[in-house]
Order: C-alpha cells, then structure tokens, then sequence
C-alpha cells in the first residue's frame, strides 16, 4: 500500500498540497517540490527518530520539546543559526514535528529575511488534522498561549503516517480528540468510522489510518478555505474549545489539551440537548466515542464549575463580552450560538454532581 492521498487547500493568492501517506520522509525534496537550501527545525524526541529520513538537508535545529519552549527566546535561538548555516532568501524552513514545531517553525519561516519558503512535515497526530493546515502559526508569552503570530502558508504539508508508530498513547488520544471534533463539525462518515473501529483504533491497518487522517484533514481544510484569516465560519473549529480552554486553565493545564478538548466536546452534546437543538441520545452517543479513545468525559470534582465559567470570559476568542458556543444539531451539523443563559451551562457542568 504505497498510494498516497492528496488534498489541495486553496488561499488568497495560492494554494498547496497535503500529501497523506506511508514512507513520504524520505521524498521530502521531490514531494515538496524544494530545489535550494533547507533547514529543518525539530526536537529532541522527534529529531533523533525521523530527520536522518528526510535525505540531505543543509542543516538540522534542534528544540527542547515542550509547549514550554514555544517563546521568542527559542525563535531568536534559531534565527541566529539560520544565519549561521547561511540559510539566505531562497532557503526553505521544514519544520518536522508536533504543533509546537510547526507554529514555531512556521513564524520563523514568515519572519526571517522578511519571509522564506516553508514546509510542514507534521508527526503527531493533532498536528496532521489541525495545526499544519490553515497557516497560522505563532509563539507563547508569558501572559498566554499564541500571542505573537503571523498568516503563512506552507508550499506544501507531507503527512507521513508511519511516524504515528512511535507516537505515546496519551499524544494519539489528543490528536483523537481533534479527529472526533471534526466528525461532529462536517463529517458523519468519519465519525462513524470511529465508531466502527473501537477500540482498535491504535492498531489500525495503514490504509484505515490513511483516510482516517485525510478525512480529518479534509473538514479543516474545507473550513480554512472558507474562512482564511478566521473571520466567521472557522470559528465552527472551536466546538469544545469554550469549554475545554477554560477547564485546562482552572485545572493549572494539568488537564491537557487533547483532554479539555474531550471534555468540551461532551460538554457541548449534553449543553445541545439540553437547549432541546439535537436527540437526547447525541451526548452518550459523543461520550462512548471518546471513551474508546480513552479520552475523559467527565470534569474532574475538584475543578468547581463555576470557576470554569468565569474563565470562559478570559478566552480571547469570545465576541464582544458574549460568550459563544459551538453546539451541535446533529453529528456533522453545529452552529454557533451566542445567548445560552449561565443556567443551562452550569447546569452541564454540574450534571453528575
Ligand atoms: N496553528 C494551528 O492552527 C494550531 C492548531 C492546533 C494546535 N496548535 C498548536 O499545536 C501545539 C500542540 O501540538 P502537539 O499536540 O503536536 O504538541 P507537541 O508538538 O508538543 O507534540 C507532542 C509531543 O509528542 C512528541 N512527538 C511528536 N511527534 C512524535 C512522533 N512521531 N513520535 C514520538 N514523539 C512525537 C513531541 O516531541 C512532544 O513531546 C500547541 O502549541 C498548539 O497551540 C496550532
Ligand atoms: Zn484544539
């Protein structure tokens, strides 16, 4: 099973490819269409693994791994070594990694020399179906997540599959958390083939693995080219993250990403019939999903709800003082909706209490 499957994602002012497949690495030149200089940004989990594959490079930089390395400091590191190596306009930065290194990599890639060349080549999960399309990317502040970034497109993502292989569990579950957000945003299908699988998921044949990722891909895709610079619908890609956002920073980010996710993503069924917009049955239907995946459901007790609703206001992605959420009317249809009354979102909250 050697075929590839390709996406293209178009944008004002052009377009690019998103090749999904198996063993894609060590065709990084050809697949990406790169003739000069690359430099390929990593870490240090994902580095020692796969950038001897990706065939002759001009240099490799290396990052600590972590969110926490996500910062200017890191940025300004790489800038100089860029120049160090002699990386100059006509260079291409591959960034080769997770999210962090591809929102990382990807504001090197729009900043240095006033811009070059950029390429992802996403190994996590979540960085396949989420990060690596759409073309934002960016660094932390010490005062929040994503508070310096830019717009850039990539000139292509390769999505190799056979790097899930060395993924940790708890990695694949985040990345699931997203997979299963993008069934319920567009894709029935998809969120029926999760479903199906069970818990199978993890030992997945290549092929199922395959459409699984580009099906995911294609909802972010779809919604992307819609919106390019997030104006309306991409905030659909925000269903369980009102939620999820606030109950990570009331947990201190013990609860990770991939898991406030899961817990948004219940959240928002149970708040959708609750609000009488979908079947009563939807909320249980999402939960063993999530489930299967070993991905929470349930807000940890020692979480107060009405710490995790104040913090919703804090969220820099709600309108004007309002809160929004994404809610569902059925797997594949959501809306956002702007008045849901305290009650009803605590009374989510709190439903197990
Ligand atoms: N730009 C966007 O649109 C967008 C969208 C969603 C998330 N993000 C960003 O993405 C980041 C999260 O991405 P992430 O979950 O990939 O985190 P990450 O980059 O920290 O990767 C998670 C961990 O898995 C390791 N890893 C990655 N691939 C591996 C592999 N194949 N084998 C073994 N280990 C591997 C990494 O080294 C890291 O330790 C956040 O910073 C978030 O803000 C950006
Ligand atoms: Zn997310």
């Amino acid at each position: 099973m050697n075929e590839t499957t390709t996406l293209s994602v178009n944008y004002p002012g052009g377009r690019y490819e998103v090749i999904v497949g198996s063993g894609l690495l060590p065709r990084l030149r050809e697949l990406a269409h790169i003739t000069g200089p690359v430099a390929l940004i990593t870490d240090d989990n994902v580095g020692p693994l796969y950038a001897a594959q990706c065939g002759a490079v001009d240099c490799v930089l290396t990052v600590p791994a972590g969110e926490q390395h996500k910062t200017l400091l890191t940025v300004n590191g790489l800038y100089s070594q860029l120049l160090a190596a002699g990386i100059d306009r006509a260079g291409t930065i591959v960034a080769l990694g997770g999210g962090v290194v591809g929102d990382m990599a990807g504001f090197v890639a729009a900043t240095y020399m006033r811009g070059v060349a950029f390429v992802q080549c996403p190994t996590s999960l979540l960085a396949m179906v989420d990060a690596s399309v759409g073309g934002k990317t960016g660094v932390d502040l010490p005062e929040g997540k994503n508070l310096v970034g830019a717009f850039k497109q990539p000139t292509a993502v390769l999505a190799d599959i056979t790097t899930l292989q060395t993924l940790p569990p708890t990695e694949f579950a985040a990345g699931m958390a997203e997979v299963i957000k993008h069934g319920l945003i567009s894709n029935p299908r998809l969120f029926a083939q999760i479903e199906d699988e069970g818990r199978r998921l993890r030992s997945m044949s290549p092929a199922r693995l395959q459409t699984l990722v580009s099906e995911a891909i294609r909802v972010k895709r779809d919604v992307v080219q819609e919106d390019p610079f997030e104006h309306g619908r991409r905030a659909l890609l925000n269903l369980g993250h009102t939620f999820g956002h606030a109950i990570e920073q009331v947990s201190g980010y013990r609860v990770a990403h991939g898991q406030g996710v899961a817990l948004g993503l219940a959240a928002a069924a149970h708040l959708s019939a609750r609000l009488g917009y979908c079947d009563p049955a939807l909320p249980a239907r999402v939960e063993a999903v999530l489930r299967q995946v070993d991905l929470p459901t349930r807000i940890p007790a020692n979480l107060p709800a009405e710490a995790i609703y104040r913090a919703m206001f804090s969220d820099k992605k709600k309108a004007g003082g309002r809160l929004r959420f994404v809610l569902l009317r059925d797997v594949g249809q959501v809306f956002v909706a702007e008045d849901v009354a305290e009650g009803d979102v605590m009374g989510v909250m709190m439903r197990d209490a």
